[in-house]
């Protein structure tokens, strides 16, 4: 449901941090309104510079951010948390009440909501990410899957217009990864704005639509999904090799003549069935 109303407007963005290392260089790119992204490259390619860029934790050295038409230097950071929902790299750190419920009604009740209306965004956060049931148990001993979809609750209990997830899948199990992507993809059908950094190739090709590339402080690839992992040389700047499936789709190009790029299982297992059927 991707309308072309921008959300987030990245203009020439150079950040430099206090010890003068430079970690975006002149970034420029622009996220649609139901957008879905994956930001990936190698480790210290500079994805969470950008995110806390985004969400206005640190500001531009030069260049400007425009979130939902206002730049991110003339706004604080509190009001821009009501329109975009950020759950951290290591979100353990975000934990900090005693119970569930408490957590995710921390945020509503900063924004001086009304009792029920409080209790009614915590009542729906918990069921869109399905913890009703432990409302009440202390969230630092809950799974690292439970514990993750907790911190996600109180992001959305804030109702932003967009969400940007740091690493959300890392440590997860497949089965925690699908369930928070799904969370994310949830939200993304109701028209919302999902930003993902993840270093899992899979979920990537899985679920998001378009895919930025960073290397170096810079991006490196910007396009469709399919149109990024189509390009493995240039992704080996970045270290990053596409997901498994493309890869063997890739290598039944040469042996069957396949020619499209697949990004999962089903989409090979087609292609596949397709091309037998036309060399019959
Ligand atoms: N507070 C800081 N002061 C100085 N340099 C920093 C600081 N935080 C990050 N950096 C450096 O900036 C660069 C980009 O870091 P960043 O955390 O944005 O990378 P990343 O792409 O998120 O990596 P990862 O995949 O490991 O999370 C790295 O070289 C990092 O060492
Ligand atoms: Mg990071």
């Amino acid at each position: 449901m991707v309308n072309r109303e921008p959300v987030i407007e990245i203009k020439n963005l150079t950040f430099t941090y206090p010890n003068n290392f430079t970690a975006l260089k002149n970034i420029n790119t622009t996220i649609y309104n139901g957008e879905f992204v994956g930001i990936i490259g190698q480790n210290g390619a500079g994805k969470s510079t950008l995110l806390k860029n985004i969400t206005g934790l640190l500001k531009p050295t030069k260049g400007d951010i425009i979130i939902d038409g206002v730049n991110t230097k003339e706004i604080t950071v509190a009001r821009l948390s009501t329109k975009i929902g950020f759950v951290l790299q290591n979100p353990d750190r975000q934990l900090f009440a005693e119970t569930v419920e408490k957590e995710v009604a921390f945020g509503p009740r900063n924004l001086k909501l009304s009792e029920d209306e409080i209790q009614a965004r915590v009542k729906e956060s918990l069921a869109y990410v399905g913890l009703e049931h432990i409302r009440d148990k202390f969230p630092p001993a809950l799974s690292k899957g439970d514990r993750a979809k907790v911190i996600i609750a109180s992001v959305l209990a804030m109702k932003p217009r967009l969400i940007i997830l740091d690493e959300p899948t890392t440590g997860q199990d497949y089965r925690g990864c699908h369930q928070i992507m799904g969370i994310a993809k949830e939200f993304n059908k109701a028209g919302h704005t999902v930003l993902v950094v993840t270093h899992h190739m899979a979920l990537v090709a899985d679920y998001a639509e378009r895919t930025i590339v960073f290397c170096e402080g810079e991006i490196l690839l910007d396009g469709s999904t399919r149109e990024v992992f189509a390009q493995p040389q240039t992704l080996k700047k970045s270290f990053i090799i596409p997901p498994q499936i493309t890869m063997v789709g890739s290598s039944l190009e040469k042996e069957l003549g396949l020619q499209e790029i697949c990004l999962t299982v089903s989409e090979l297992g087609d292609t596949v069935l397709n091309s037998s059927k036309n060399m019959a």
